[in-house]
């Protein structure tokens, strides 16, 4: 499949035209932002790990009747999704306490949570990405009641899935955040975006705790690379 016209260019991705008016590919970089890009780096390989991971686990999460973008893995960077028109409310999911919650609540990372923790974002950098609630999406037209609803159902799904998923693998999924967007090709319907990645996902090693995500580059544990080759191994094994 032939790249065609850039679309857009994100922080570790680039979307592009094909030649189907129904399909985009979506390229992975290896440059690497955090705290809403006043950290910027390059994570070597990076956007080869982050295809593999995510064609798998979008693969899976698919196989296990939550519907997404992913068509097919191209190339080591490169893969073939269903265009979306992307709905800006973020879906963040969390089990163990961590980062902005453990920040915005007086706490430490570490404990996990009675009942899982859904947290809406609007998707705008300028912005930061602020914390908003569900009348906060509806009121400004970002998405409807019932597309909330069943952003939240899949988002549980996908929990369910990801963190047994990585259980059988010895990795706690701490958080994560999901896209979804709409598929005019299939008459507006909902679908899981964007891609399920370290750079998204807090995955913490049980036992130890040790960090296997972004936040070796947030926090500069060293290491980073290593954390997202370690990652791929073990999804794809
Ligand atoms: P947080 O602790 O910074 O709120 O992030 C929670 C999880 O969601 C973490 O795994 C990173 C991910 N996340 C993103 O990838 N992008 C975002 O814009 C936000 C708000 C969270």
């Amino acid at each position: 499949m032939e790249h065609g016209k850039q679309v857009y260019e994100g922080k570790a991705k680039i979307i592009y035209e094909t030649d189907n008016p129904d399909y985009y590919i979506q390229f992975f970089k290896d440059d690497a932002s955090a705290f809403n890009a006043k950290k910027l780096g390059t994570i070597e390989s990076k956007g080869v790990f982050n295809n593999s991971i995510s064609s798998r686990l979008l693969q899976e999460v698919e196989r296990q009747g939550v519907p997404t973008h992913f068509v097919e893995k191209l190339s080591e960077r490169e893969m073939l999704v269903k265009k979306l028109d992307i709905i800006l409310v973020e879906v963040v999911l969390r089990n163990i306490i961590a980062g902005s919650l453990a920040k915005r609540m007086g706490v430490e990372e570490g404990a996990r949570l009675p009942n899982t923790i859904v947290d809406l974002h609007l998707k705008n950098d300028e912005l930061d990405d602020p914390l908003i609630n569900e009348d906060t999406a509806v009121a400004f037209g970002l998405a409807t009641r019932e597309e909330l609803a069943q952003m939240r159902e899949y988002a549980f799904k996908v929990n369910d899935i990801l963190t047994s998923f990585f259980s059988e693998r010895n990795i706690d999924l701490v958080d994560f955040k999901l896209e979804f967007g709409r598929c005019a090709a299939e008459g507006g319907k909902l679908l899981l975006g964007d891609e399920i990645t370290p750079d998204g996902c807090r995955f913490w090693e049980k036992g130890t705790g040790r960090k296997l995500d972004k936040d070796r580059f947030r926090r500069d544990l060293g290491q980073v690379e290593d954390a997202y080759a370690e990652v791929e191994k073990l999804v794809i094994e």
